[in-house]
């Protein structure tokens, strides 16, 4: 800041409550990184960072995801392209991006006077998919929509136990004696695009939670790997990368979904939601599973089947949760162990869908699908222009979002997910 830092200058005494709100906001993101001493900060790896330094450098890209889908909108909305069509994140030129920039101020601020710091209050309770939020109420055309049940209704505390339906499950799908039977998958299929079209995919597990997705793009492999301690993204003609903690945690999520016998473990606790609720024509049982420092996870039983049909879970960016859908179907019986043969991955910037068409169980695997790659040695940046960043951001004025599953889709890992 160039002016003096004086509590008159209200610039400065915004920033004490930003402050105070990303103290609160990264003490969990923070403990995530302990073992490798303390992780850069989004002002230390990017160029021009004046609102958001204090993040750790890997929850920025996360950050930026919510705001593009607050906004419904992509990243060129505020970011300018140069010359040769990459966005260039660190320039000002878009009067948006500084707007954005008074805005997240004016959230933090909010969050800080009225609702004691926690994040209650973020870019998508405004705009909901928007750049232009809504002041006047819209006129009700279509007749009384039915009432969205509100999330906090109950207390979690008083909620009963989800272990039964989690337990229905497990015998659903075979049992653990028939689980435990299982050691590798490996399954075939394709990844079916949004606008049509579709790329082969290879799709390696080892239980409990090692899972490497490839997808064979034109243009080369684009692999989404995790192997139990560390998660990875591999781009074609692109150095890997690794994912950042949050989804990494979604990466496990994500794989043990398709060998569930250690899902249960996953949690600290598991409760049942009081009222079913409709996916599709079914009713399905609705269990949060509760984690430390973390978002719970909602799992959603098939009432009849027991089947697992749908999966939501949240990464926690410095400006609010971004949500991850999964739906699972097509369960077929392999070796006495019933597995999904399709999922759709949603996403606020797209979604796409994988049909298997082969599984197989307890082949022998290399063992150096699940090695993790060298990375480039830290603090290099992540370009040439240090400012760009992860592989999968968009590069041209019209970024693909959601276009160019799965690697691509929202700009991001997919972390598993495949
Ligand atoms: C609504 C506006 C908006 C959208 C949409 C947006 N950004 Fe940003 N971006 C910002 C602002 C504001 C900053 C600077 C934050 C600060 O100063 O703390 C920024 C900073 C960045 C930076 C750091 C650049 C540097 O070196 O200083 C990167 C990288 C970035 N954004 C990437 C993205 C990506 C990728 C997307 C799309 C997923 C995106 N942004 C979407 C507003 C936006
Ligand atoms: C309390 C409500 C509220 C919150 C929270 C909020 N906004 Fe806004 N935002 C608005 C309103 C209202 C406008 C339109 C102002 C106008 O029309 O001049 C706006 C406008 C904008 C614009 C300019 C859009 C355009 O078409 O040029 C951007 C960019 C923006 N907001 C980004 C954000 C981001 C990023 C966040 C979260 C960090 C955020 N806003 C949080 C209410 C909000």
């Amino acid at each position: 800041m160039k002016k003096e830092h004086t509590l008159a200058n209200p610039i400065f005494a915004a920033l004490i409550f930003i402050a105070a709100a990303l103290i609160a906001i990264y003490g969990y993101a923070q403990t995530q990184n302990t073992g490798q001493g303390p992780s850069p900060t989004a002002a230390e790896k990017y160029k021009n960072i004046q609102v958001l330094k204090n993040i750790p450098a890997d929850q920025l890209i996360p950050a930026m995801q919510f705001v593009a889908a607050s906004l419904g909108v992509e990243c060129d909305f505020c970011h300018v392209a140069g010359p040769d069509k990459r966005l260039e994140f660190d320039k000002d030129d878009k009067k948006e991006k500084k707007t954005a920039r008074e805005m997240m101020q004016m959230m933090f601020t909010i969050n800080a006077q009225n609702f004691k710091g926690q994040r209650e209050v973020t870019c998508n309770t405004c705009h909901r998919g928007s750049p232009n939020p809504q002041a006047v109420p819209a006129v009700l055309a279509e007749g009384p929509q039915p009432i969205e049940e509100h999330e906090h209704a109950a207390d979690p505390a008083s909620l009963p136990s989800g272990e039964p339906v989690m337990a229905k499950f497990l015998q659903a799908i075979g049992g653990n004696v028939a689980l435990g039977k299982v050691t590798t998958r490996v399954e075939s299929g394709k990844a079916l695009m949004p606008e049509g079209g579709s790329m082969p995919i290879t799709i390696y597990t080892k239980t409990p939670d090692q899972r490497v997705s490839v997808m064979h793009t034109p243009k080369g492999d684009s692999v989404t790997a995790y192997n139990g301690e560390a998660g990875w993204l591999l781009f074609p003609g692109r150095p890997p990368r690794a994912m950042s903690a949050a989804d990494e945690l979604a990466a496990r999520l994500d794989a043990e979904a398709f060998y569930p016998a250690a899902l249960p473990q996953q949690f600290t606790a598991l409760k049942l939601q009081p009222h079913p609720e409709k996916i599709g024509d079914n009713e399905a049982d609705v269990v949060l599973g509760e984690a430390k420092e973390q978002a719970p996870v909602k799992l959603y039983f098939d009432k009849n089947s027991g089947l697992l049909v749908r999966m939501v879970h949240y990464t926690d960016t410095p400006l609010g949760f971004l949500p991850t859908q999964v739906d699972y179907s097509d369960y077929r019986d392999v070796g006495g162990v019933k597995t999904p043969y399709r999922w759709t991955l949603g996403r606020p910037s797209g979604s796409f869908t994988i049909q298997l068409d082969k599984v197989e169980q307890n082949l022998a695997i290399d063992e150096s699908k699940f090695a993790e790659p060298a990375f480039a040695p830290a603090g290099t940046p992540p370009s040439p222009g240090g400012a760009a960043p992860p592989a999968a951001a968009p590069r041209g004025p019209k970024p693909p979002q959601g276009a160019v599953p799965p690697s691509g889709a929202g700009s991001t890992a997919s972390p598993g997910g495949m």
